[in-house]
């Protein structure tokens, strides 16, 4: 075979991988995680039950499609290195059947290290067996989770940090060419918090998502010190690749209405992944007006794929802008601050002239700039969250 005749088939074989890639997340993917609520505790009924709430709340229509099994599924391997699912998950084809024929889905989780976070089986040595075993399950999505990786990398580095650097990477890009191997469009999403800088490297290596933070927690202080770490970070993410400030806590009850507006507001912003991690079979009507806002979700799925960045910052006082399709702009002012404040917003600051459209996502209603500036009362920890469009 002539050499120009293998460089052209390497080259389509590149192009497949990346359109394969944009395929599966051109927008954040949307859906929900049963590590934030049910933790170890998830089982079948769980996900069947939280498959059953995302199509009869609606949330289905407004974008959720994964619902995704997090860590404490995995059993023993069969005698032929075969991953078996637990006593927790009596039938993993059967629950992926079923979560599909709602029009969703179907999630699992592993890590590239012999064990889990949770100390569970991983997909060390195994890499090619499991994801052709996720494939015939009908798995969609794939969160692969450092963990249990890293005692491997201290141990074959030597302490050395760019050789453990190579072996983290090479881990994930093992598991990305396993999946494509496959044939089957699954997400590849990245769990490592932000080793390495792995926003810089993760689009290469296969990653469609991957976290950039430690777990959340469902507290106003974690998820602002998580959300608000995220400046800086936009140029990293584009249509298939996205940074991942970590799962949705809205409706889990440890932050009030105010800060989960902000929390999902931000996540928008961040162009984030957005899974849900409340128990969606108890949801309030307020986290699912939360969870299913429209204008806010068209914030997040824009298909620009742009992510928001920081514009500035006084104090507990920020405001931040993603660029949206059609020149229009996603502008949030935000108090982080313990008490009710103005916020002023000038349109020339965020780019627009005298006489642009402003609409108050959350309220869902037009807004009047008056000489060129608008003036909100914010509350604390609050967010006014605006779309700004040309005239
Ligand atoms: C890590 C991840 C979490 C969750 C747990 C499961 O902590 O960051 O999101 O998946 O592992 O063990």
């Amino acid at each position: 075979m002539s050499r120009r005749f293998l460089s052209v088939i390497a080259a389509f074989a590149f192009l497949t991988i990346s359109a394969f890639a944009q395929e599966v997340a051109a927008t954040p993917p949307m859906g929900w995680n049963s590590w934030n609520h049910f933790a170890d505790k998830v089982t079948d009924a769980d996900v069947r039950a939280a498959a059953d709430a995302i199509v009869s709340s609606g949330m289905r229509d407004a974008g959720y499609i994964y619902v995704n099994i997090d860590d404490t599924w995995e059993g023993d391997r069969d005698a032929s290195g075969n991953i078996q699912s637990n006593k927790k998950f009596p039938d993993m084809k059967a629950l992926a059947d079923y979560v599909h024929s709602k029009g969703l889905k179907l999630g699992i989780y592993s890590s590239p290290g012999p064990k889990t976070c949770a100390g569970y089986e991983g997909s060390y040595g195994h890499e090619e067996q499991d994801a052709k075993t996720y494939a015939a399950w009908g798995i969609d999505y794939l969160k692969y989770d450092q963990c249990g990786l890293v005692d491997v990398m201290e141990k074959e580095s030597g302490g050395d940090r760019l050789k453990a650097f190579a072996i983290d990477k090479a881990a994930y890009e093992k598991m990305h060419k396993a999946l494509v191997a496959t044939g089957r469009p699954i997400v590849f999403s990245f769990s490592q918090a932000g080793w390495y800088d792995v926003w810089a490297w993760a689009p290469e290596a296969g990653g469609n998502a991957w976290r950039t933070t430690g777990d959340i927690h469902d507290n106003y202080a974690r998820m602002e010190s998580i959300g608000f770490s995220q400046a800086g970070l936009a140029k990293y993410a584009s249509p298939g690749h996205w940074n991942d400030p970590d799962m949705l806590e809205v409706g889990n009850g440890g932050m009030n209405a105010d800060e989960y507006r902000m929390h999902m507001a931000l996540w928008a912003i961040l162009a984030a992944p957005l899974l849900a991690g409340n128990d969606l079979s108890k949801m309030s009507p307020e986290t699912l007006s939360i969870l299913t806002s429209k204008d806010v979700i068209a914030v997040d799925q824009d298909a620009l794929g742009k992510q928001g960045d920081r514009l500035w910052a006084a104090g507990p006082y920020e405001v931040w802008a993603k660029p949206l399709s059609g020149g229009a702009k996603a502008v949030a002012l935000f108090n982080r601050g313990e008490l009710a404040s103005p916020m002023t917003l000038r349109l020339k600051d965020v780019g627009f002239a005298q006489g642009a459209k402003l609409r108050d996502l959350w309220k869902g209603s037009e807004v009047e700039a008056k000489n060129g500036q608008v003036t909100a009362l914010v509350p604390s920890h609050g967010v006014l969250l605006l779309r700004v469009s040309p005239q």
